[in-house]
């Protein structure tokens, strides 16, 4: 793992973190091709500086329905997973990320197709303000994109795990994901092994995704701090 600092800048604000990672992160777009883009309020930031760019790309591909209405919106072409190979780069933000670019990420319940594009593309460059790191995940409810019918055995395997999982609302009902499905959100573990632990947990019945980004970790993590934006590479 190597760390490079940029110039010290003076105390930002977490919003201000997250547009200068998302603006750090244009330069690991390469011109003339297709970005794959996550979702989230840090990559929104991105999103809104690679509209300065988008005459020198093709487009970009989303995992989510808001992440491509957001680049429709700013005149970006999306392409649909199916029409491309593969990706140069994904950029996308995290609720956790370890030493080792191990991530937990679907806080903003876009788990799934974020994990499909990043296993599209040949590098994972992780955008995050440093409230993100963690030494091991744990600290963030894992979540866990679920078919709805196994929920309640779903609930009872993390609770033999240790863990306390709860479906996630969205008022007084199930959040429904872009894919129809519903979100687990489990507190109480500490992911020691994430590698093992998301071969394991992506067995389960009923599991269509689990939040742990062990297979599909970052190679890249800009870190917004106090000090400027740290490259952190793994
Ligand atoms: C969405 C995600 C996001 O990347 C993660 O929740 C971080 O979001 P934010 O940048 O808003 O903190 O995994 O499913």
């Amino acid at each position: 793992m190597t760390n490079q600092n940029s110039p010290s800048t003076p105390l930002l604000s977490q919003d201000e973190l997250k547009t200068l990672v998302g603006k750090a992160a244009l330069k690991y777009v390469v011109p003339g091709e297709i970005v794959g883009v996550g979702t989230g309020s840090t990559v929104n930031k991105f999103i809104d500086a690679l509209a300065t760019m988008k005459d020198q790309i093709k487009g970009a591909v989303s995992s989510s329905v808001a992440s491509t209405e957001r680049l429709l919106a700013l005149g970006i072409p999306v392409f649909d997973c199916n029409e491309v190979s593969e990706l140069s780069v994904y950029i996308d933000g995290a609720d956790e990320i370890d030493g080792q670019g191990h991530m937990v990420k679907g806080g903003g319940a876009a788990l799934t197709r974020e994990k499909i594009v990043a296993a599209q593309s040949r590098q994972f460059v992780c955008i995050a303000d440093d409230s993100k790191l963690v030494e091991t995940l744990g600290r963030f409810p894992l979540p866990v994109e679920v078919i709805p019918m196994a929920a309640q055995q779903l609930i009872r395997q993390f609770s033999v795990m240790g863990g306390v999982a709860k479906v996630r609302l969205k008022g007084n009902a199930p959040l429904v994901t872009d894919n129809g499905q519903w979100i687990l959100d489990v507190t109480g573990l500490t992911v020691t092994d994430p590698l093992a632990f998301e071969a394991k947990v992506s067995q389960w019945p009923g599991v269509v995704t689990v939040g742990v980004f062990a297979f599909q970790k970052a190679k890249v993590c800009l870190l917004g701090t106090a000090s400027g934006v740290k490259t952190i590479t793994y």
